[in-house]
């Protein structure tokens, strides 16, 4: 089985400050760092370090080349990221001293890829592989569309979430991928806390499909059809939230892959994600197979 990541490549510039900029206001940063992210370039590092066989697709500039050769070293094969005569995405990251982040994102050469890339690039695949979006890339919808004629897994991260969101073929994913406020949305509530509320108007939408539902300090919980299964975080030091979300899906997908339960899954998930907030960065925070199976 081989996995195909079909997302966004994003240079994170990260700014430690003491606060998240208020409208009007200008403050100072107390730090600088710039580090490789993108939520799919961070779930494609995530899956390889766990083992599994990756190819990511998406679109990048030139200034976007550490990154692919910082995921060549984690194992994952970047054939199918097209180049960019552009920039590449960028994220501005604000990460204030009680750990919270605010970002904006560029969108640059994700905002860029053709029709025509993603066909030559699903020719590659077939029946039985998986496919692992997020919404930081253009034509969500026609690779969905073409990733379920091929017969691939589809699996859905709707992050950042939008309403345009609704207008894909939703039908057609096998896993989402959601946090409470995505999950709340798609459920067709309002945004809560009742996690077990959002999960049963989420599997009577999709009945077929599994829901991992992330919550924050109160963990993470699964659901297909009536199945449920739970788990809590698992406590560590937090330095750096951003990446933790991407590692728990890549180490879920990489867990079920694995043939672990969707119970056993989680807990793993929940491992891998309690390393990735204890490190700096996004992608370099992942931990490795060794660290989490
Ligand atoms: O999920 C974290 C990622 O979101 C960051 O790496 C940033 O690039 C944004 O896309």
């Amino acid at each position: 089985m081989k996995v195909l990541v079909y997302g966004s490549i994003n240079i994170d510039m990260n700014y430690h400050v003491d606060h998240i900029v208020l409208p009007g206001e200008t403050i100072s940063a107390l730090k600088f760092e710039k580090s490789a992210g993108g939520k799919g370039a961070n779930q494609a590092a995530a899956l390889a370090k766990a083992g599994l066989e990756v190819y990511m697709a998406g679109k990048a500039g030139r200034d976007g080349d550490f990154l692919l050769e910082l995921l060549r070293s984690y194992g994952v094969n970047t054939g199918h990221v097209a180049v960019y005569e552009g920039p590449t995405g960028h994220a501005i990251i604000q990460l204030d001293k009680n750990k919270q982040n605010s970002i904006f994102l560029f969108s640059g050469g994700n905002g860029e890829i053709t029709l025509e890339e993603i066909d030559s690039t699903l020719e590659s695949f077939g029946k039985g592989d998986l496919i692992v979006l997020q919404n930081e890339i253009v034509h969500l919808g026609e690779i969905i569309g073409a990733a379920a004629e091929r017969e691939m897994v589809i699996c859905l991260n709707p992050s950042p979430y939008n309403p345009d969101i609704e207008t894909l073929p939703l039908e057609r994913v096998n896993v989402f991928f959601v946090n409470e406020i995505e999950g709340a949305a798609m459920a067709g509530l309002p945004a809560c806390r009742d996690f077990q509320a959002i999960l049963e108007r989420l599997a009577a939408r999709f009945p077929a499909a599994e829901f991992i539902l992330t919550a924050g300090p109160e963990g993470a919980f699964y659901a297909r059809g009536k199945e449920r299964a739970g788990a809590p975080i698992v406590e560590s030091p937090v330095l750096d939230t951003v990446g933790a979300g991407d590692t728990f899906s890549g180490y879920f997908i990489a867990a079920r892959s694995r043939g672990y339960t969707p119970q056993e899954a989680l807990d793993l998930a929940a491992r891998a994600a309690s390393i990735a907030v204890s490190r700096p960065g996004a992608m370099a925070s992942v931990p490795r197979a060794d660290e989490v199976f």
